[in-house]
């Protein structure tokens, strides 16, 4: 059914929408039953970023035992011998885990990068304080899932590697103020040995740029503060223009592409960091983001013609924030969590 074309942010129903995907969801989301994390995060960074925690204060509490609750501990063999590589934190609970419990409990069941990060982000938006989250394993976990290319791997198990994981590493060791789990040279390297012909940032060598891996690249170089000394000056200039002419009336990921609401923050972002957000057209992104909305379920689509989802309803309204919509709170731009949860960082879990 087609909807009408808004021009004010719906504010009460995305409200809603995000309380709805926090409790129950529609069956084409079973599928990601094993990242539930970051469904999690995204309705709970979203109601952050439309300053209504207020409506889960009641749920706040139950939330953070059940991030804890997938957190991977130590083994006891692990603790005296190697590094705690399955430690961190799972996406949902397996049949067979216990809560909080080691790998010895549920084998293949370990921490997952993409998971870690988001549990952290979450843990920060409910204002926890980190004080049952095992800081010096998930550092340690992060040395044995480095590849010798210095990209990273998700999970220690054979499996992809990219600059995602790079992203999700800078995140977590941002977040524990910890830098030691990694090579920092490495992952930069790798970063730079990711940028194409055409200057945007692919997954790896020699593969396609695109605009989710040049945020995770760019985002990665910014939380490592090697963003400006990372590139040669011509590259860097290169970089920002490819990012430029992602925007049509929204953004692309890519040349030839139809815009997509998750590059509005995607790339919206990258070019925040880049320091040449200014030169984007705010209106006609902004336009394209209202358009977008859902007026009857709240949230906001992918593309015209999808559903809304959990995923594109965060990252629009992240998008709007990067414009300084009225009525949303202020998006870090490398974190990709309110600016408020990143002080609640600064001031009491560092
Ligand atoms: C779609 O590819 C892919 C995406 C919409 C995801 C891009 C985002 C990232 C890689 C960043 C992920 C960040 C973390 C932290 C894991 P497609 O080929 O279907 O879409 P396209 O046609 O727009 O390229």
């Amino acid at each position: 059914m087609a909807t009408k074309v808004e021009s004010i942010l719906l504010r009460e129903k995305h409200v809603k929408f995000f309380m709805r995907c926090l409790s129950i969801l529609p069956d084409r989301y079973e599928a990601y039953d094993s990242n539930r994390m970051t469904i999690c995060f995204f309705a709970l960074s979203g109601l952050d970023l439309l300053d209504a925690l207020d409506r889960i204060d009641s749920d706040k509490q139950s939330i953070i035992d059940w991030i804890y609750s997938l957190q991977v501990l130590p083994s006891s063999k692990e603790l005296n011998e190697s590094p705690s590589k399955y430690c961190g934190f799972r996406g949902s609970k397996a049949a067979g885990a216990k809560s909080a419990a080691s790998i010895d409990d549920c084998p293949y069941d370990g921490g997952h990068l993409a998971m870690t990060y988001t549990a952290l982000a979450s843990l920060l938006i409910l204002q926890d304080d980190f004080s049952r989250v095992h800081r010096s394993a998930i550092i340690q976990s992060l040395k044995s899932l480095q590849r010798s290319d210095g990209s990273f791997s998700p999970m220690a198990f054979e499996c992809e590697n990219d600059v995602r994981f790079i992203y999700c590493v800078c995140c977590i060791s941002y977040m524990l103020n910890d830098w030691s789990g990694f090579d920092q040279e490495k992952a930069v390297d790798y970063i730079r040995n990711s940028q194409g012909y055409d200057f945007g940032i692919a997954q790896g060598p020699s593969m396609e740029s695109h605009g989710g891996s040049t945020f995770c690249a760019v985002a990665s170089l910014f939380l490592m503060g090697r963003l400006h000394d990372a590139f040669a000056a011509d590259k860097l200039e290169g970089l920002k223009r490819w990012c430029l002419l992602r925007q049509q009336t929204g953004f692309n990921g890519r040349p030839n592409k139809p815009v997509d609401t998750c590059y509005s923050f995607w790339v919206g972002a990258t070019l925040e960091l880049l320091g040449c957000y200014d030169l984007i057209d705010r209106e006609c992104n902004r336009g394209h983001l209202l358009a977008i909305q859902n007026s009857i379920t709240g949230g906001l689509s992918k593309h015209f013609d999808t559903p809304p989802d959990v995923l594109h309803s965060y990252l629009g309204l992240s998008g709007l924030s990067l414009l300084s919509e009225p009525g949303l709170q202020e998006v870090d731009p490398a974190l990709n969590i309110s600016r408020r949860a990143v002080e609640h960082l600064h001031t009491t879990c560092w």
